[in-house]
């Protein structure tokens, strides 16, 4: 099993939401977040005085899907969440150890299909 999170643009949340379901990966955690990427995010700059940092609202998408789902996960989350320009957010990639249905008590990759 694999964690997927994807940190991406709040106005791409349905667009993801929708094309992750459309290719049968209908689970998913968000999370609202701040970060920063490679841009640092500095806000402007006033009579070359110090620079203040400040974070961008973000979303952060979990899934936690089976091995052979990942690549799916991937191309779904890439599609939708891009508009080809800097600031489209990234997507990182876990090992998972296990997954518990607590209302059935299964355990592993059943737990998630
Ligand atoms: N290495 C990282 N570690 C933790 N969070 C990150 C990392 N890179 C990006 N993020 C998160 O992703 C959000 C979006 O990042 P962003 O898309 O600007 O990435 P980037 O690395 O600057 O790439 P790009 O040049 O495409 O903008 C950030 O605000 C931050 O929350
Ligand atoms: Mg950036």
């Amino acid at each position: 099993m694999k964690k997927v999170e994807a940190i991406i643009r709040p106005s791409k949340l349905h667009d993801v939401q929708e094309e992750l379901k459309n290719r049968d990966i209908p689970c998913l955690t968000v999370v609202p977040v701040k970060g920063s990427g490679l841009q640092k995010s500095y806000s402007e700059q006033y009579r070359g005085a110090s620079q203040t940092l400040i974070l961008q609202q973000r979303v952060m998408i979990i899934c936690i899907i089976s091995d052979e789902n990942l690549e799916k996960c991937i191309e779904a989350i890439k599609m939708s969440a891009g508009t080809g320009t800097v600031g489209d957010g990234k997507i990182f990639v876990y090992d998972v150890q296990d997954a518990i249905r607590i209302s059935t008590s299964v355990r592993g990759a059943e737990a998630i299909r």
